[in-house]
């Protein structure tokens, strides 16, 4: 029998619909490497600020674009994720970046360097990639494909929870609020907008455990797996 190589796994969605967790969990259970593109994204965000990007300035971004280094270094079934060397794990998610993330990540040429990267790192297969266009854009040719989603209520009650625990003063009405204000503008964008590859498989994680949601992944993983060693 040969060895097949690891799939390549497209995980899409809104904000909070429990992608990070799912893929994370996905992956250890696969052995395969989890890619959170959210994560680089975020990262650029904390780099233009930190540099005074100007947005509006287009050759200002190709070049910060040109220049940008971007890292995820895999620890322990989660990433450590680097901006120009310097770590910036936690400090990406903040309500502040996460808004800021959603407005420059409309922008092509910030588009075109994380999707060149990403199809690098993702290119050898065994990999669990979750994000907003992996399934229509960065790889369209993707074994797995799912369309994560959950309510608006459910999807801001989570980021309202990951926010409190660490501290964070946000109500939950501002958070359903960001949330949805985020959705709009990631769906309503020119470039890669969030939206269901037609060859997706959709899951409502509404009122779902994240066992019962992985266990549907891995299933259909599994099957795909076993179909390609025969
Ligand atoms: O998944 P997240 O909340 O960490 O993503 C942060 C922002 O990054 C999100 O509002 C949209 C953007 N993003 C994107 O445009 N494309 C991706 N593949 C992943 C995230």
């Amino acid at each position: 029998m040969k060895r097949a190589r690891g799939i390549i796994i497209a995980i899409d969605g809104p904000s909070g619909a429990g992608k990070s967790t799912l893929a994370r969990t996905l992956a250890k259970r696969l052995g395969y490497l989890q890619l959170d593109t959210g994560a680089m994204y975020r990262a650029m965000a904390w780099l233009a600020r930190a540099t005074g990007l100007d947005l509006s300035n287009e050759a200002a971004v190709q070049l910060f674009c040109a220049t940008a280094d971007i890292e995820l270094e895999p620890v322990n079934g989660s990433s450590r994720v680097f901006a120009n060397g310097r770590e910036v794990t936690a400090e990406i998610r903040t309500p502040e970046i996460s808004m800021l993330t959603s407005r420059i990540s409309a922008l092509g040429p910030v588009r075109e360097a994380m999707t060149n990267l990403q199809r690098r790192m993702g290119a050898q297969g065994g990999v669990v990639l979750e994000g907003r266009d992996i399934g229509t854009v960065v790889f369209p040719d993707a074994e797995l494909k799912f369309y994560l989603t959950a309510s608006a209520e459910e999807r801001g009650r989570r980021r309202f929870l990951e926010l409190q625990a660490k501290g964070d003063s946000i109500s939950l009405e501002a958070t359903i609020q960001d949330v949805q204000q985020r959705d709009a503008q990631d769906a309503g964008r020119l470039l890669a907008p969030l939206r269901q590859a037609a060859d997706a498989r959709p899951i409502d994680s509404t009122g779902l455990t994240v066992d019962e949601v992985v266990s549907l992944m891995e299933q259909a993983a599994r099957a795909i797996l076993a179909g390609k060693e025969r």
